[in-house]
């Protein structure tokens, strides 16, 4: 009998018993209205992610993507509810720490690429890791690595005005990658390409990620790239729901 036949079938496991990376726990986010109201954006939203899991974050615009993955990151703070990054409650601690926590554990990347205009493409890569602490000539070489890993080995020196649109989404995967975070925060990350260059980008996306064994969550309304993710959230009114 051949190797091939009598080697049993492989079973995946799927992420289910993997650590948590971060939690949320009933939160709540509302904004002032004009008229003196309040527009309560997210309601009593639940949210487990674990190592390795690839969440997308769907629904229709203004609904509370970006609203959610600020909060989960530390950007905005909630109305009320917790967010947790590994045992810390990020609220609570002080702006500082937190900065430093989301700097080590967290990356972002957005619909605009929000590179640092006047740096070189290297040089942006780099920052995140400089500003940890780590030594320049190891952050550069770092960044030269990813850069590498994204495709732009021939960009290195070229300033964000001299990149175009897709190579700027890569280079800002690169950076939100340099400090080996444990969860990535996505915000439409190809929102802003054409079909094809969205594509690319993604697939760069992932294969990082899956080479890191870096969480992934991608607020997204496209459902053709929220469908290849692992797990589906809606927000809806407010609601997160889990669609899969
Ligand atoms: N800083 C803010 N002040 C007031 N309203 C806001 C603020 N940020 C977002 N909103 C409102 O919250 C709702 C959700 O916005 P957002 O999270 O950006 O939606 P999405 O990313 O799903 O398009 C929208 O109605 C938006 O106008
Ligand atoms: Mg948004």
């Amino acid at each position: 009998m051949s190797s091939q036949t009598s080697s049993p079938s492989i079973v995946l496991p799927g992420n289910h018993g993997n650590p948590i990376v971060m939690e949320a726990v009933n939160l709540c986010k509302s904004f002032k209205e004009g008229s003196g109201g309040e527009l309560q954006v997210l309601k009593n939203v639940n949210l487990t992610v674990r190592a390795r899991e690839k969440i997308a974050i769907v629904g229709a615009s203004g609904s509370g993507k970006s609203t959610l993955l600020h909060l989960l990151g530390g950007l905005d703070t909630p109305t009320s509810g917790q967010v947790f990054i590994d045992d810390h409650e990020i609220i609570r601690m002080k702006e500082v720490d937190r900065c430093s926590l989301r700097n080590r554990k967290l990356g972002f990347i957005y619909q605009f690429h929000h590179l640092l205009p006047e740096f070189t493409a290297q040089e942006n890569v780099a920052m995140p890791a400089l500003i940890k602490g780590m030594p320049p000539y190891q952050a550069m070489s770092k960044a030269d690595v990813l850069l590498e890993k994204v495709g732009m080995t021939r960009r290195l020196e070229h300033k964000p005005a001299e990149l175009s649109g897709g190579e700027r989404q890569r280079a800002a995967i690169a950076r939100a990658m340099v400090n080996e975070p444990q969860c990535i925060c996505a915000d439409e990350p190809t929102g802003n390409l054409d079909k094809a260059t969205a594509e690319q980008v993604f697939r760069v996306l992932l294969r990082l990620n899956e080479e890191y064994g870096t969480s992934l969550i991608i607020a997204t309304h496209d459902m053709m790239l929220a469908e290849q993710m692992d797990i589906i959230y809606a927000v809806e009114d407010g609601h997160l729901t889990r669609q899969n």
